[in-house]
């Protein structure tokens, strides 16, 4: 009687757990990824310090176009890899924001690999945080999936299983990528933008 009690209650956990589980990657994927493009809508205005362009500008955005070249190519033959290393799981899994997510994963249009490593992969999905007044209210955007990175963000790719792998300095790299909202800016956008309108700039 006292063992199948046990079992009993073994199986209980093992079904919360699993539920548990399930319950979480429900919670995750309630927040949709809705590409750069869509940032770009607001983050590509000066004011707010172009955060799009700078991004544009750095590797990120271009590092699905390093898997066509010849430096990829020859990285991919010595790790065996047939095929072009642009089309392989196992190089666009960092390459490229779009790589790892599948229908369920956007909000409307599927994300492009040749978009490469996108703002999502450091900030979370977007559909949940995108709307201004949400975006200008740091607890808010927390709340609806934005994720502010830290070193362990970038560590995910940028880790000792990348093929071209020489190190990674988190403070040197955070400057390199540095996307900053404007001092005088940052915590008031909305208002700074209405001013400027009133004024007819
Ligand atoms: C999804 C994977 C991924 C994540 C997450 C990621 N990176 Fe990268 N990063 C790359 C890849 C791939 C390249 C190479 C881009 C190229 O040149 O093709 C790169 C290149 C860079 C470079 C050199 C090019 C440049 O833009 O000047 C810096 C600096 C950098 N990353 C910083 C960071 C920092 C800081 C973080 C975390 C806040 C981070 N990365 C997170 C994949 C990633
Ligand atoms: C674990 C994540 C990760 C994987 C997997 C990965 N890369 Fe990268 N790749 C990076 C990061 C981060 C950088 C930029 C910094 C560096 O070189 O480590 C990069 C940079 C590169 C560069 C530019 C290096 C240079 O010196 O110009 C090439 C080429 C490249 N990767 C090819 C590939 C190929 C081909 C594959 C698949 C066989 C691949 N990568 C798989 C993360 C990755
Ligand atoms: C490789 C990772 C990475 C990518 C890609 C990335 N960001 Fe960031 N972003 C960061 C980091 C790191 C910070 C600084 C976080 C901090 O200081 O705590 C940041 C900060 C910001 C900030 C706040 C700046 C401030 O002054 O408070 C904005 C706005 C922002 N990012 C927008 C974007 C947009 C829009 C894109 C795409 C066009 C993008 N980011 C792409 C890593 C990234
Ligand atoms: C409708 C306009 C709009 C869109 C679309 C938008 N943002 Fe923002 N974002 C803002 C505004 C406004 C702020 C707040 C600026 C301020 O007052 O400091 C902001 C702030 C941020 C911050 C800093 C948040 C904080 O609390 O420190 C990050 C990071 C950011 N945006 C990333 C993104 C990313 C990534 C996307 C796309 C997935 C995106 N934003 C889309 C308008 C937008």
């Amino acid at each position: 009687m006292g063992s199948m009690v046990r079992i009993v209650t073994g199986f209980a956990v093992v079904c919360s757990l699993t539920l548990g589980g399930a319950l979480t990657s429900a919670a995750d994927s309630a927040f949709k990824y809705i590409g750069a493009s869509k940032c770009k809508t607001c983050h590509k205005k000066e004011l707010i310090g172009d955060q799009y362009g700078k991004w544009e500008k750095a590797g990120h955005a271009s590092a699905f176009k390093t898997l066509l070249g010849e430096k990829a190519i020859s990285v991919a033959k010595e790790k065996g890899i047939s095929g072009p290393p642009s089309e392989a799981a196992e190089c666009l899994k960092c390459h490229a924001t779009a790589a790892g997510l599948g229908p369920n994963d956007v909000e409307k249009k599927p994300l492009d690999n040749k978009d490469g490593v996108q703002c999502e992969s450091c900030h979370g999905p977007g559909s949940g945080y995108k709307k201004k007044k949400v975006m200008a209210d740091h607890e808010k955007s927390l709340a609806a999936g934005l994720v502010m990175p830290d070193e362990k963000t970038c560590t995910k790719c940028h880790n000792d299983t990348s093929p071209t792998w020489t190190g990674f300095d988190y403070a040197e790299a955070k400057k390199k990528i540095d996307h900053s909202i404007p001092k005088d800016v940052k915590g008031k956008y909305i208002e700074v933008e209405k001013a400027k309108k009133a004024e007819g700039k």
